[in-house]
């Protein structure tokens, strides 16, 4: 009998030995305008580029040439909202016709190829359209999630230097409705770019006071604008910037191009998530973050298949049964989601009460990323669903799975743990400090040697210095993934932690550097600390230790209330920033740094040596005083200081 994995195993090997024949071929799956001179430009390792010289418009290979194929009455969006209780559908005739009369307006304000477009929107098919509307005239939209704060929104906004925003009056959460116009004016006032005007659609639930020579009316922005053609873009141009958190405060613009991101996009959806045209497949995340951006709108509008966009949680819109409805009523075959969701379910609806026989009857694998998979949660998952439970590795970076378990190609054993193998196009090492590969089993820094496939990063937006920093200048040739793991004899990786500041709570991606920033701006705080904890549903959870500037007389909920707050409004609810405490001192090594991963591992019960090199041994005490306050770390000794 073959080896489990003997085709993805040959399929590595030969995007290993011949990227430019692997990718030359699954290029097949895009139109284009204008043929690539070379499917691998390499003359400027460590940096590559894919497709150079060829056209193609993306919004285009994702709408019109599915109408002229025949496709236009089938459902490209199934819109479905149970907080607001709206659900329709859109056909790729439909949303070809609204994207081409946004696109119309975007150029109708002066929008042309290459500027960039700042989306700031919830969950409803404009959202989607104002992306495919950037990338029919080659603008670049970069989408900022909804849950950041105004300050978060205006970093992007500098960054960026947008012409236009686009925005609505409201995103809606379960318990209430987010008005996102305040939010937006206070991210205009603090941003130093002055952007040029904004869209704003108007929900029912809660309109926006428009801002006089400023705002526009989404609607009436379109009356009487010509609907606009597809525009050739360069394979080699940005189709959008994503910006997502580093070690520092300031995030990374995340740089996506066209043809790379065409073609990688349609062959993973062949190949990791056996999707083809006309079949459905729903990613429940939001478009604000790189799982939404690839799987729910570019990946199945590439190939033809209708799309999911659910504006609700797994669990309270109405009760935990709310993803199995969905699945059921578009009938889905691949779902995708992240571990923290199927958590969410499983704590309230253990023995899935909600889940009615026959009602996952299209269902055929369920896959999860954004974090890792707990054994418990993927047996749980599988034995519920009846289905295969796909753990799949990847980053905002990559744009696309890392590791992932080939469910169109080669369906490999599923190991509880393990995202499974690397993705033809990656070839991924475990490192030592000094580069070198490590053997199965041994723990070390996750690296992926270059060049990288289509569809990954390029480079930072306009910070190609930050870029080689960040990624390549650790390990020479390689690309550094932040991700630390081993992998085992079978080649299958296990990714356990990242080697540097940033957390991840409930699938999504922050900075403890940036909690920092934040809590330091307190007046009464003279240091502070933000680790990462473990957290039952969440992954993870932030946690803050601060000392205060000697003479602070403050109570300390008071205190604990207003650090709070400060990161609510400065990065956002999404942050979930519950846990802080007061200590005397912090720990640190003699040169001064502070010691957050022995602090970690306090918290999390791990076994940890007191590093030689520290300064005072007995600030340790002091910590793992204050997280059993908090209920963490040994016995929690109550009375609890965590709001
Ligand atoms: N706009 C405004 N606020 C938002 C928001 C948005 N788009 N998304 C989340 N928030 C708010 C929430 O309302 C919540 O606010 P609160 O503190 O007032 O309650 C806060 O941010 C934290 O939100 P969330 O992380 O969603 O936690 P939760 O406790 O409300 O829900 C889960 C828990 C598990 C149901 C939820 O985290 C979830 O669905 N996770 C799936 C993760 C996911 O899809 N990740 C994407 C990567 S694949
Ligand atoms: P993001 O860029 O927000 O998608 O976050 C990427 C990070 O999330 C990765 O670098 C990992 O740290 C983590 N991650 C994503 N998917 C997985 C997974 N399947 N297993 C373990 N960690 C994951």
């Amino acid at each position: 009998m073959a080896q489990a994995g003997t085709k993805t195993r040959a399929l590595q090997q030969r995007a290993t030995e011949d990227p430019s024949g692997f990718w030359g071929d699954a290029a097949a799956a895009i139109d284009w305008i204008r043929p690539w001179q070379r499917v691998l430009e390499e003359d400027n390792a460590p940096l590559y580029r894919w497709f150079e010289g060829a056209q193609l418009n993306t919004c285009y290979n994702a709408l019109d040439r599915h109408v002229a194929q025949g496709r236009g009455e089938q459902v490209a969006i199934h819109y479905d909202s149970p907080v607001s209780d709206t659900r329709y559908g859109i056909t790729y005739l439909e949303l070809q016709a609204k994207v081409a009369r946004l696109a119309g307006a975007l150029v109708a304000q002066g929008v042309e190829k290459g500027d960039r477009v700042v989306i700031y929107m919830p969950m409803v098919p404009e959202t989607v359209m104002a992306m495919l509307a950037c990338a029919r005239i080659g603008a670049i939209h970069s989408v900022v999630f909804g849950g950041f704060a105004a300050a978060e929104l205006a970093t992007r906004i500098d960054d960026a230097k947008p012409k236009l925003v686009l925005s609505a009056s409201c995103g809606l959460e379960p318990n209430r409705v987010v008005p996102y116009k305040p939010l937006l004016d206070e991210a205009l006032a603090l941003s130093s770019h002055p952007v040029q005007g904004c869209l704003v659609l108007q929900r029912m639930q809660c309109e926006a006071q428009l801002t006089p020579g400023r705002d526009l009316d989404w609607y009436q922005a379109q009356q009487g604008v010509e609907p606009a053609e597809c525009v050739p873009v360069e394979a080699t141009d940005p189709l959008y910037i994503l910006y997502t958190s580093g070690t520092t405060g300031t995030p990374k613009g995340v740089v996506r191009d066209n043809g790379g991101h065409a073609v990688a996009l349609a062959w993973s959806m062949r190949a990791i998530y056996d999707i083809g045209p006309g079949e459905c497949f729903w990613a429940a995340s939001d478009v604000g973050w790189v799982v939404g951006h690839s799987y729910i709108v570019y990946g199945p509008l590439l190939v033809g298949a209708s799309t999911v966009l659910y504006e609700g949680k797994p669990v309270g819109t109405p009760d935990p049964g709310a993803f199995w409805r969905v699945i059921e009523q578009y009938r889905v075959k691949s779902f995708f989601t992240a571990p923290t969701a199927m958590r969410a379910i499983k704590r309230e609806d253990p023995d899935t009460r909600c889940l009615k026989p026959g009602q996952l009857d299209s269902l055929r694998a369920l896959y999860l990323a954004g974090e890792r998979c707990d054994p418990d949660t993927l047996n749980w998952s599988a034995r519920q669903l009846g289905v295969p439970v796909i753990d799949h590795w990847w980053q905002t970076e990559t744009g696309w799975a890392i590791c992932a378990n080939l469910m169109g190609v080669d369906p490999v054993p599923v190991k509880p743990g393990s995202p499974a193998l690397a993705v033809p196009g990656y070839q991924v090492d475990v490192l030592d400090e000094a580069g070198h590969p490590l053997a199965a089993g041994e723990s070390g820094a996750i690296a992926i040697r270059l060049p990288l496939p289509p569809g990954t990063l390029p480079t930072l937006w306009q910070n190609e210095a930050r870029y080689r920093e960040a990624y390549l200048s650790q390990y020479p040739s390689y690309y550094l993934t932040g991700d630390a793991g081993y992998q085992d004899e079978e080649g299958y990786l296990y990714i356990m932690s990242r080697i540097d500041d940033i957390i991840n709570v409930a699938g999504h991606r922050l900075s403890t550097g940036r909690f920092e920033e934040v809590l330091s701006q307190h007046p009464a705080v003279a240091e502070v600390a933000v680790i990462g904890v473990a957290d039952e549903l969440k992954g993870q959870v932030p946690l803050g230790l601060v000392v205060l500037k000697s003479g602070m007389e403050l109570a300390e909920e008071q205190l604990y209330q207003e650090l709070i707050t400060l990161v609510r409004q400065q990065i956002g609810p999404v942050a979930a920033f519950k846990l802080v405490s007061v200590v005397d001192k912090l720990p640190k090594t003699r040169s001064g740094k502070i010691l957050r991963g022995t602090m970690r591992k306090i918290a999390d019960n791990q076994d940890y040596v007191v590093p030689a090199t520290i300064e005072d041994p007995t600030t340790l005490d002091l910590v793992r005083h204050a997280l059993t306050r908090l209920g963490y770390g040994h016995a929690s000794i109550g009375g609890g200081a965590g709001v």
